[in-house]
């Protein structure tokens, strides 16, 4: 008892004293270099698309928990749940198990495609055939007579003002408020999904997704990830195919798809590594193992190097206050079934008399800007080239004012590009709690379990196209966005989870 009231003043004077110096930043020395950095992602992101519950996922899993048994300190816990799963067939990758051809003399010509769309109907080793129909992007697939044809769909991705994104923002890097009167699209913003949908319901035979970006660059790309199993096969298109479709369309030739994946029920695993301070006061900090490109997801990598680092601190340091506990959810490729959802719930069940202060959520770290232009010499659609700047991201933070205060301070600290602090999005709706509703990525689940959460979460073009590899990412800008959430720990180091949660947490609020 004495001892450990003896601790707890030791540990309100060591505060006092830290929290008025400069010392609560967290030392950059003292934290994994850029090429370290770099060799984690790469174990991440370089083995292709990590289906929750797959064998590649498996071993990544296993890695992590290497990894997390490797650094001093932590107690690492694992758990597993079952969901329905959809895997291109073995041996194969998602662009090589979709496959489209259009009849004609007699014959069936195969047309490269981007591959196949995740989700859909597995044709079983035989093809699915019927008259092509071109459905233009402004009548609805509901309203046209779609039984038994082969539907081509352009996917135009929705374009909204940037203030969709950034109202209300507590603040915007100078870079990235100079982009305020422009648009944003991304093409996460607008999935096939809806389109799937319409035509299984319309009974048609398939759906041909159009993007009007080359074939290359978005082989293999991975979306919806709702985990919504569609009712016909569905595959994407390239540019260069497209008015060869157009014309197949024009000319009444039927199209034969093929989707060679199987379905079926499977164990996902999840790791969770608590790494004990001075208080039993807990900072979760969390990301997701299953993912489809080096930006998807390396927030692992991130957990794994802020484990590292915390790790090494002195217990009687800042950095050791509280309590953290790196959560390794998995289930996202399929994220009706995300594993944050039943943690965000389980957490949500023991928050009053619990010791959660804050959660933390990392993905898509340090993504390079890429933007779409017209293509050259009169060819149809456009490309993508990065532009040299950083790819707009959010740091959203529920209505937790030190935390606030803190993330501010921290992307101000640490100069980085291309942020924007803020309440989350879409804009305000005091119609329904929380006002936010979102906060880009899995941040939302614990947000709307209503959670003091703040997430860093961003959406380039090559979240969920793999082509463009190691090149998606700036390691030099991942990694000062793991100390600017390093540094938010270390600023909280004196705030308990009263003072954190601000009174704001409670139902019904004091404020
Ligand atoms: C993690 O690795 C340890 C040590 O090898 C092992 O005992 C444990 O079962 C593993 N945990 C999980 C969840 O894989
Ligand atoms: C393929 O087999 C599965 C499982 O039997 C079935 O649900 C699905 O409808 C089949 N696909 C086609 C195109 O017949
Ligand atoms: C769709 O757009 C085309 C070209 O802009 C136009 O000719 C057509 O009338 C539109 N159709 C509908 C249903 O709005
Ligand atoms: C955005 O547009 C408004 C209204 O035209 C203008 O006042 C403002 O300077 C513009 N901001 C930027 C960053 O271009
Ligand atoms: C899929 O496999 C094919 C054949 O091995 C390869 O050419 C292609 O690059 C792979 N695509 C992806 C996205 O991995
Ligand atoms: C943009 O990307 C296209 C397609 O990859 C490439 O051909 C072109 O050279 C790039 N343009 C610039 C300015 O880098
Ligand atoms: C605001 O929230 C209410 C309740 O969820 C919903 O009915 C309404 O459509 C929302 N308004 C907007 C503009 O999204």
């Amino acid at each position: 008892m004495l001892s450990n009231r003896l601790l707890l003043s030791f540990h309100a004077v060591s505060v006092g004293l830290v929290a008025a110096s400069a010392a609560l930043t967290v030392d950059e020395n003292d934290f994994t270099p850029i090429n370290e950095l770099r060799d984690l992602v790469h174990r991440v992101g370089s083995v292709g698309l990590r289906l929750p519950g797959s064998d590649v996922h498996n071993e990544l899993v296993d890695w992590v928990n290497t990894s997390l048994h490797d650094i001093p300190g932590l107690e690492v816990q694992g758990s597993k749940y079952d969901l329905d799963v959809w895997e291109p067939k073995e041996g194969m990758n998602l662009s090589e198990a979709g496959t489209l051809c259009i009849q004609s003399d007699g014959k069936c010509h195969n047309i490269p495609i981007v591959g196949a769309i995740p989700f859909t109907l597995p044709t079983n080793d035989s093809a699915l055939t019927g008259p092509l129909i071109y459905v233009p992007f402004n009548q609805s697939i509901s309203s046209v007579d779609v039984r038994g044809k082969v539907i081509l769909r352009d996917l135009l991705p929705l374009k909204v003002p940037y203030p969709y994104l950034l109202k209300d923002s507590h603040y915007i890097t100078p870079d990235l408020a100079a982009q305020i009167n422009g648009t944003y699209e991304r093409p996460y913003l607008s999935t096939p999904a809806d389109d799937l949908i319409a035509a299984g319901r319309g009974g048609a035979a398939g759906l041909i997704s159009a993007f009007d970006i080359p074939r290359k660059t978005l082989e293999g790309y991975y979306d919806p990830h709702f985990g919504q199993h569609y009712l016909i096969p569905g595959v994407y298109l390239g540019s260069e195919q497209y008015y060869m479709l157009r014309d197949a369309c024009r000319y009444g030739h039927a199209a034969s798809l093929k989707i060679s994946a199987d379905t079926g029920r499977k164990y996902t695993r999840e790791l969770f590594a608590t790494l004990p301070g001075r208080s039993k006061e807990t900072i979760i900090i969390g990301s997701h193992t299953d993912g489809a490109t080096w930006v998807q997801e390396n927030g692992v990598a991130g957990l794994l190097t802020l484990a590292k680092y915390f790790a090494a601190q002195p217990i009687a340091s800042p950095a050791r206050a509280k309590t953290l506990k790196f959560a390794f959810t998995s289930g996202h490729l399929t994220y009706s079934r995300d594993g944050s959802i039943p943690y965000a719930k389980k957490l949500d069940q023991e928050y009053d008399s619990g010791n959660l202060a804050l959660v933390i959520i990392l993905e898509h770290l340090g993504a390079r800007e890429l933007l779409p232009s017209a293509a050259s010499n009169g060819q149809y659609g456009r490309v993508l080239n990065f532009t040299g700047n950083s790819e707009a991201t959010l740091w959203s933070v529920g209505p937790t004012r030190l935390v606030i205060d803190a993330v501010t301070t921290a992307v101000k600290n640490r100069m980085l590009d291309g942020m924007g602090v803020t309440p989350g999005n879409p804009p305000k709706n005091t119609s329904q709690i929380p006002f936010y509703a979102s906060q880009g990525g899995i941040g939302t689940t614990y947000h709307n379990y209503l959670l003091p959460t703040t997430s860093i979460v961003s959406g380039p073009w090559s979240l969920w196209a793999p082509s463009f590899g190691e090149a998606a990412i700036d390691f030099a800008r991942l990694r000062d966005q793991l100390l600017a959430v390093a540094d938010v720990v270390v600023g909280l180091a004196s705030d308990s989870k009263d003072e954190i949660a601000g009174g704001v947490y409670r139902i019904p609020p004091d404020a």
